[in-house]
């Protein structure tokens, strides 16, 4: 039989992988394996989560960013990147908005903006949470001291998004300048944890320089490090970055990822990402079917959210948020999922 078989065949039965055992299975995949790894997802899905999808509503509130990714388009040494900010009276109308809408969670996203100091940002978590107590906050606006997180906890932040981006140290060092850490990175996501916070982790599909072990270790970091959430997507270039002639990461490695994550933490909350829904029509409805259960749908102002280009021909750029709600709300429902009203904590399994 073929190996990849073999490999998604033990995985589902809950054999023990080991970093090996994971490139294996990436290394060698086929269709029949694929199918194996996605329907064993969605049947663990259903059973904890049914066919509900949780929305986050998603609000980038500056596209300034003190850190020089090399994959990233709003890098601070793109000089052709416009940059913006919203003010604290802008971002609590559009949390308003999304609540309007229904939607339960609102996740701030930022590029590392020092202007967004802990004291701002704890008067605006503070003013979100006043007017809509039934609402989570997530933050994810990348690293920063373990005081801070602290405070912006005791402001009333629910969760954190922090990509770890790679699990494998000398990867982390070909995707960042050295002053950013790999060590450090993993800092931030224990504290959060140690905090109180329920934390989000995730890496790119498809990244320059990835390997099928560093695949591997990711997945690993995932199965021991038990995130409550994981971001993931395909790597799309930049056409402004150094990495802008590197190719995009593929929908079948995407969809492969999720579905044995989703396996590796039956409950995990997991995006089909809007990366995912770029480079495929259908990419955010496959995630889904691949294992996925949240979708995070845009409610930047719609002035704004062209300049927040993390990478090229982003979609939902063009569209207000009640657009893209019902947008998602009618792909869901084209493939038998319901979209709920809902703050979409962690299940216990
Ligand atoms: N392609 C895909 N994802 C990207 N991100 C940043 N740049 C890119 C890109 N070019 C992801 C990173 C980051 C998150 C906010 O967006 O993983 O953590
Ligand atoms: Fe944004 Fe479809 S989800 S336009």
């Amino acid at each position: 039989m073929n190996e990849a078989l073999t490999l998604a065949r033990a995985l589902c039965a809950g054999e023990l992988f080991d970093v090996s055992d994971f490139a294996a299975l990436l290394r060698e995949s086929i269709d029949e394996s694929d199918a194996v790894l996605r329907d064993a997802a969605v049947r663990v899905r259903k059973q904890i989560y049914g066919n509900s999808v949780f929305v986050r509503g998603l609000i980038e509130i500056s596209s300034y960013c003190k850190n020089d990714c090399y994959y990233c388009g709003i890098r601070r040494g793109n000089q052709s990147a416009e940059r913006y900010r919203l003010t604290p009276e802008e971002i609590l109308l559009c949390a308003d908005e999304g609540y309007a809408l229904g939607f339960r969670t609102v996740v701030l996203q930022g590029g590392e903006d020092p202007f967004f100091t802990d004291v701002l940002l704890c008067g605006l978590i503070d003013k979100i949470k006043t007017a809509h107590p039934n609402c989570a906050v997530t933050l994810s606006l990348g690293e920063r001291s373990r005081e801070s997180y602290r405070s912006l906890f005791d402001a009333g932040a629910d969760r954190y998004l922090l990509r770890h981006e790679t699990a494998t140290k000398a990867h982390y060092e070909k995707l960042h300048p050295p002053v950013l850490s790999f060590d450090n990175r993993m800092r931030c996501l224990y504290d959060l944890r140690e905090i109180g916070y329920q934390v989000g982790a995730g890496f790119m599909v498809g990244s320059p320089f990835q390997t099928k072990e560093d695949l591997a270790r990711d997945l690993c970091f995932i199965r021991d490090f038990q995130p409550d959430m994981c971001g993931i997507g395909p790597f799309i270039p930049h056409k402004d970055t150094p990495f802008a002639a590197y190719p995009a990461g593929t929908l079948d490695e995407t969809l492969r990822l999720l579905s044995i994550i989703r396996l590796l933490k039956p409950n995990i909350l997991l995006p089909a990402t809007t990366a995912l829904g770029t480079i495929h029509p259908q990419g955010r409805e496959l995630g889904i079917q691949a294992g996925a259960n949240v979708v995070m749908p845009n409610l930047s102002p719609a002035s704004v959210r062209k300049k927040y280009a993390l990478y090229d021909n982003k979609i939902c750029t063009g569209e207000e948020s009640a657009q893209c709600k019902d947008c998602l709300a009618l792909r869901m429902a084209s493939i038998g999922y319901e979209i709920v009203i809902d703050r979409g904590d962690v299940k216990p399994m």
